[in-house]
């Protein structure tokens, strides 16, 4: 059976079936997916039982794995999984659930906020593929929000106030919303902010996007208040259910996402039982500061 992809909403996300990513992939099935990819922001691949190296591999046919220095408070000794792989489990690295005042994990809460990831590097991701490995029985679903379609949906007059205005990103913002405040020297360091533009247009299909993420806490030239309230209300309309596509992880799908185009959260879940979902990332190849504005 060839490659398919059939569509989960209106607005955002594919199903892909007919291939087989444990293998290694033809050159047309690699554009097939990045071809969907353009046009659906999300897809969902099914029953795909991979070990660390097969994601890795399969990761590398769109482009170089991305850098995870500099992105969360793990220290390297307590890393679970090999350079890489980027573990959004909930899981220590005796493979328990992390205790409930561990800050690994308090600080891994804020992926429940919605975000696009790795916005607070100043060249953000392109793709992240996550792999389900141990589903968790209650919540943990995965929301994904299509920027671009959020973006058209603005009237002019907002489009017209934010087109060429740029945001500072940290992941002090958003785990600051959640009163996580405390930090070491070398963390403020790691976690300065960095600049990215609110509209961004897609490389491959010209289209604009809101780059919105709850690592974007201020906007240059803007009294803060101000920027956190327009960045709230543009999350409000951009996060509406006809722009958003709910994933329900199922045991071994692998689910890949366009930060570029999308952001997305995690919904809570009981995390006394394990949640082992392991993530490899796509660098992005340019800042988005160095777009043209009006393009
Ligand atoms: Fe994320």
């Amino acid at each position: 059976m060839p490659l398919s992809i059939r569509p989960l909403t209106p607005a955002i996300g594919g199903e892909v079936t007919g291939i087989d990513i444990t293998k290694p992939l033809k050159p047309e099935e690699v554009a097939a997916i990045e071809a969907g990819m353009d046009k659906y922001a999300v897809l969902v691949f099914p029953g795909q039982n991979l070990t660390d190296e097969q994601q890795m591999a399969f990761t590398v046919n769109f482009g170089a794995i991305e850098d995870a220095r500099g992105g969360n408070v793990t220290k390297p000794q307590d890393k679970r999984l090999v350079t890489g792989m980027n573990d959004v489990s909930n899981l220590g690295k005796d493979g328990k659930p992390l205790a409930r005042d561990s800050r690994q994990r308090l600080f891994n809460i804020g992926n429940m906020l919605w975000h696009s990831d790795s916005s607070f590097r100043p060249i953000p991701a392109k793709y992240s593929l996550l792999s389900a490995r141990v589903v968790n029985k209650k919540g943990g679903n995965t929301e994904f929000a299509h920027m671009g379609a959020a973006y058209e949906a603005l009237d002019d007059d907002t489009k017209r106030e934010i087109e060429d205005l740029v945001c500072e990103h940290s992941l002090m913002y958003s785990r600051g919303s959640l009163g996580f405040l405390d930090y070491t020297d070398e963390e403020k360091a790691m976690f300065k902010p960095v600049r990215q533009r609110l509209v961004r247009t897609h490389p491959v299909t010209g289209r604009k996007s809101l780059y919105l993420s709850s690592h974007a806490g201020a906007i240059l030239g803007m009294p803060m208040p101000d920027a956190r309230m327009l960045l709230n209300d543009l999350k409000e309309h951009a996060t509406q259910p006809r722009f958003v596509y709910v994933h329900e992880w199922k045991l071994y799908d692998l689910v890949i996402w366009d930060n570029r185009q999308t952001m997305h959260r995690v919904r809570r879940y009981d995390d006394t039982q394990p949640r082992d979902m392991r993530r490899t990332t796509v660098a992005g190849s340019a800042p988005t500061v160095a777009q043209a504005a009006a393009e």
